[in-house]
């Protein structure tokens, strides 16, 4: 009963992190050096926080095949992400080429992990 709050620090430092990309976007380029720390310093204690989820997620599925396949797609977005977000701030690569992964990427995220939550919710 006590594992989907387990998703709620990592779920409000998901949030946090679109609120400031939003924010840090609205204010451009150059971007603003307070506004993009704490974006990605805020996006990585979310990775960090979910990551630490991991196991105890994989322990309570019974069967665990779907779940991991979200897990590997939410991976996967998260290194576009991490990838995209330090190309755009170090202008490196086509700039509308790296933000529309950056745009996609967390829409992808966001539907891998509702569905993993729902996946885990069904459960309990
Ligand atoms: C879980 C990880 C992350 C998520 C969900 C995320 C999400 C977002 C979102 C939603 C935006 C606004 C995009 C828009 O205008 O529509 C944004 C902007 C931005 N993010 Fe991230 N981000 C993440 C990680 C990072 C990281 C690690 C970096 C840097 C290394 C980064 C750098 C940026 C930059 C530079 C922008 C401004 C783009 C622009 O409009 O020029 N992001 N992010």
């Amino acid at each position: 009963m006590d594992t989907l709050p387990k998703f709620t620090l990592p779920g409000i430092l998901f949030l946090l992190t679109l609120v400031f990309g939003f924010w840090l976007s609205k204010v451009g380029k150059p971007y603003n050096g307070l506004l993009f720390n704490f974006h990605k310093l805020i996006a990585l204690g979310a990775v960090v926080m979910m990551v630490v989820q991991f196991p105890k997620i994989l322990k309570i599925a019974d069967s665990p095949v779907l779940l991991i396949v979200f897990l590997v797609v939410a991976a996967f977005c998260v290194v576009a992400l991490f990838a995209s977000g330090a190309l755009m701030s170090l202008g490196k690569l086509d700039y509308t080429l790296t933000l529309t992964i950056h745009r996609i990427a967390p829409v992808v995220l966001t539907i891998a992990l509702g569905l993993m939550v729902y996946l885990l919710g069904r459960k309990l």
